[in-house]
C-alpha cells in the first residue's frame, strides 16, 4: 500500500475543518490502510487524514510498543461524548510538526463514540496515553493542532521555526 506525503507545519491545510466519512465502501477502506501504512513509516502512534491531505473523519491509531505485535485501530467520526474533570500531562508530538515535543493537559478519561470502517456504531472507554491520543487525533479534524494547547510564547516559536523550514525547502525559481 502507498506511504502518503505528509502535510506539515505551517501548511493552512492542517487548520481545515473535516468533513464526515459518508461511504462506508472499499475506497474507504484502502484509504484506511494506506493511512496506517504512511503511520507506521514515519513512525508514528496517531494519524488523522487531513495529515496526509484529506479533510475527512478518520484517524488511525496504535499504541503497540515496537516488541509487541501490531494493534492498529480505526476510528470514523468520532465523538468525544464525555470527558473527566480528572487531568493529565503527556509530552506529545505530531507527524506534522516533526522533533518537537511539548507536554499538554488534557482530560485523562474520554469516552468516544465512532464507527469501525464496515459502518458499524462502536464505543471507547479511554484513559491513559489512548485518550491522549483520541483527543490529539480527534482535535486534527477540527483543525486543531496540539501546539494550540502550550502557552502562546512557545506556539509562536514553533510557528516561525517551521515557517523558515518550508521557505528553505522551497524550490529556489
Ligand atoms: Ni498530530
Amino acid at each position: 500500500m502507498p506511504v502518503k506525503p505528509l502535510v506539515l507545519l505551517p501548511d493552512p491545510v492542517l487548520r481545515q475543518v473535516s468533513k464526515p466519512v459518508q461511504h462506508f465502501d472499499t475506497k474507504l477502506r484502502g484509504f484506511a490502510a494506506d493511512m496506517l501504512d504512511t503511520m507506521y513509516d514515519a513512525p508514528g502512534i496517531g494519524l488523522a487524514a487531513i495529515q496526509v491531505g484529506e479533510p475527512v473523519r478518520l484517524v488511525v491509531i496504535d499504541l503497540a510498543k515496537e516488541d509487541e505485535p501490531k494493534a492498529p485501530r480505526i476510528f470514523i467520526n468520532p465523538v468525544i461524548v464525555e470527558r473527566s474533570a480528572e487531568r493529565s500531562v503527556y509530552e506529545e508530538g505530531c507527524l506534522s510538526i516533526p522533533d518537537y515535543y511539548a507536554e499538554v493537559e488534557r482530560p485523562s478519561h474520554v469516552r468516544v463514540d465512532y464507527f469501525d470502517e464496515f459502518g458499524n456504531a462502536a464505543q471507547v472507554e479511554a484513559d491513559g496515553l489512548l485518550a491522549t491520543c483520541l483527543q490529539h487525533e480527534i482535535d486534527h479534524l477540527d483543525g486543531i493542532l496540539f501546539i494550540d494547547h502550550i502557552s502562546r510564547l512557545k506556539r509562536d516559536m514553533v510557528i516561525r521555526k517551521f515557517r523558515k523550514l518550508a521557505k528553505d525547502r522551497a524550490p529556489a525559481i
